[in-house]
């Protein structure tokens, strides 16, 4: 068991929390605040300990100087606010003797936001490739570190592993709520457990679906994912996205599992400037799935109706594009109709539940999704087994 905020003392303490608050922005707009509405609680609970709280995060990803000037935490700070009703402080730099002053002279219950970590990345990846003289000169600015960022504890970064080598650390209420959930999905005995995955990452995704197979009783692959899964069966997938270096995989999978793989037969496809629904046995050289089809849906929706716990991972289609949201929608809806124990495993999945406006129905919504198929994987995540575990009491 690892230490949570609990385990401590927060009074007069400067607590670092490191939190996900890696939102989707337009021109700094923020689209989704969800994940800045999931940290409240232990910043609350920090402050409510008068504690002087100094939080890191990161946002997207830094390659170039131009990054910078989409990627800035600040309008996050002015949202976190209105969340916290007080004004949170934010340091433009990610270290200077500016950002140490700063830190210093925090007053109990004040709120310190430090710039995108991933601005160290310009820097020789420094954040990303967990460098240790970032993250000892991080954690120097504080007494505690709490890790609260469950989107991001699949990263050996600076700000998630490399901080708990110097100070005494905790989960935060986020991290112990989604293991909590995920775990009491994953360890029930109630079966079919069914898995569905979808979306458009297959490359990062396609080498978990070996460890699912091992575990649930049905993998239904929809999305972009499914045409690796279709071309390696031989059919013509047209000009859909194919990971030709996955094919022998998805052969492989095929062949060991071949009862447990669910795959669409047809798919909403545009041609003439007309949405039309084609079977994948009709697909010709030019043709794209957007969605899956309606067969596809009723062939899912026989599949889930019977299930007793759901992981859903990724969307079935192009749902931001309404023409191609209704094979999302209606797997949500089946899952919500049929109240199957569902966890919604983040990112993508998570925005949809959002706009399609099924965000209370499920038994979890995940902030994390790259975090959430690792955890799968392997029942852990690195950012979590770099923090001190709890002493267990012994009344011997
Ligand atoms: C996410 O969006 O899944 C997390 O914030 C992690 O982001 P990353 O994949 O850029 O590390």
């Amino acid at each position: 068991m690892k230490k949570t905020i609990k385990d401590f003392d927060l009074e007069g303490k400067k607590i670092i929390i490191r939190c996900d608050l890696n939102v989707p922005m337009t021109n700094n707009i923020i689209d989704d605040d969800t994940r800045i509405k999931s940290s409240v609680r232990t910043i609350k609970y920090a402050l409510k300990s008068d504690a002087k709280v100094i939080l890191l995060s990161h946002l997207g990803k830094v390659k170039t100087e131009e990054d910078k000037l989409t990627n800035s935490l600040y309008p996050v700070s002015l949202r976190l606010s209105e969340y916290l009703g007080l004004k949170v402080q934010f340091s433009k730099d990610t270290r200077s003797k500016e950002l140490t002053e700063m830190a210093s002279n925090l007053q109990n219950g004040e709120v310190l936001l430090i710039e995108n970590t991933r601005f160290e990345d310009l820097n020789g990846q420094k954040e990303s490739n967990c460098n240790l003289d970032l993250a000892k000169y991080w954690a120097s600015l504080g007494d505690i570190f709490i890790n609260d960022a469950y989107g991001s504890c699949h990263r050996n970064h600076a700000s998630v592993t490399g901080i708990p080598k110097y100070l005494p650390s905790g989960i935060g209420f986020l991290v112990e709520k989604e293991i909590k959930k995920i775990d009491s999905l994953l360890n029930s005995k109630k079966n079919p457990f069914i898995v569905v995955l979808g979306g458009k990452k297959v490359d990062d995704k396609i080498t978990l679906i070996e460890k699912l197979l091992e575990k649930c009783d049905k993998l239904l692959i929809g999305g972009a994912m499914s045409f690796t899964f279709l071309k390696a069966k031989k059919y013509n997938t047209g000009s859909s996205i194919v990971s030709e270096e996955h094919l022998e995989f998805a052969s492989r999978m095929l062949n060991q599992y071949p009862n447990k793989i669910v795959l669409p037969v047809d798919f909403i496809v545009e041609a003439n400037n007309e949405v039309i629904n084609k079977n994948i046995t009709d697909f010709n050289n030019n043709d794209i799935g957007y969605d899956i089809g309606t067969k596809t849906i009723k062939l899912f929706e026989k599949e889930l109706i019977s299930a007793q716990r759901v992981i859903i991972n990724g969307p079935m289609g192009l749902f931001e594009d309404k023409r191609f949201a209704k094979g999302t929608d209606k797997i949500l809806k089946i899952l919500d109709k049929n109240r199957i124990k569902t966890v919604v495993g983040g990112g993508d999945t998570a925005s949809a539940v959002n706009k399609l406006g099924y965000s209370s129905s499920f038994y979890h919504v995940s902030t994390g999704g790259g975090a959430t198929m690792k955890y799968l994987e392997n029942q852990t995540l690195v950012g979590i087994e770099a923090i001190e575990d709890k002493k267990e009491n012994s009344n011997c």
